[in-house]
């Protein structure tokens, strides 16, 4: 299984302070060493962690192949064709979030995301739509001709946190945290099979399947197990193990476990 360690948490750090302290681009020879494959970062429209300068110097310098999430807005897909990174993932976005929170609209959003494609593929980027384990989008994302999809594990992440009592007070008015274990073992299991039946549909229709959202050294087996899925992308459990154990073994440990 491939994995895109996603280094946006390392900016986060640094605009705690907003000096240049600790810098992204010093974690590329690190996740190579540790056996990532993919580099994966986030240029948020607020650019609240990764600036368009970083972008560019880890798409400049890094070996492994750079995947940048980005909106689907047209000042930020055009900063994305100068970049030329290998892959753009296209994810929803809104300012007052925390972080990506639910997959894209590909129906609502049909006709932007389509524009979106084309000049992506036109600069030779290739494409991925980060969405929902739902068929509706699976299918829509086939009409679209993009190279891969990513399926949200946010949900699962969260019924797992849920069921492993590994949610802060800021989760507690998550409705589902008054169910019974037994209704959440259930709900859990429905989750991971949605993830499964989503993964072989977007297969069967030549779609290259990645899977990320909430992945950690507890929950990530359960996913990973899924053999239809070929990447995960993983950015705030690897960082933060980082902190303990430096980011090359935390790397290495989540390589091990998929
Ligand atoms: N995949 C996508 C499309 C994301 O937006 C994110 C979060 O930036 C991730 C994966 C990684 O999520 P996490 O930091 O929870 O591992």
């Amino acid at each position: 299984m491939l994995l895109g360690v996603n280094i946006d948490h390392i900016a986060v750090l640094r605009e705690a302070r907003k000096i240049n302290d600790p810098n992204p681009l010093d974690a590329l020879g690190i996740c190579k060493l540790g056996g990532a494959d993919q580099i994966t970062i986030h240029l948020r429209e607020d650019r609240r962690h990764i600036h368009d300068n970083d972008a560019k110097v880890i798409i400049e310098q890094s070996s492994l192949p750079v995947n940048l999430e980005c909106a689907i807005d047209e000042e930020i897909i055009d900063i994305v064709c100068k970049l030329k990174p290998a892959r753009a993932t296209l994810v929803p976005e809104k300012r007052e979030e925390v972080t990506t929170e639910g997959g894209l609209d590909l129906e609502g959003s049909f006709d932007r995301i389509k524009k979106a494609v084309k000049k992506l593929h036109e600069n030779e980027i290739e494409v991925s739509l980060f969405i929902d384990s739902d068929k509706n989008m699976i299918e829509l994302s086939s009409k679209l001709k993009v190279e891969w999809i990513e399926l949200h594990t946010g949900a699962f992440a969260n019924i797992y946190a849920m069921l492993h009592g590994n949610l802060s007070n800021s989760h507690h008015s998550i409705k589902e945290l008054e169910l019974p274990r037994n209704e959440l073992k259930k709900l859990l299991n429905n989750s991971r099979k949605e993830i499964k039946k989503a993964a072989s549909l977007a297969q069967e229709l030549n779609l290259k399947v990645a899977a990320g959202h909430g992945l950690n050294y507890q929950n990530v087996t359960k996913i990973s197990s899924i053999k239809t899925i070929e990447e995960l992308n993983i950015g705030q459990s690897i960082i933060a193990r980082s902190v303990f154990t430096g980011l090359e073994t935390a790397i290495k440990d989540m390589k091990e476990l998929i």
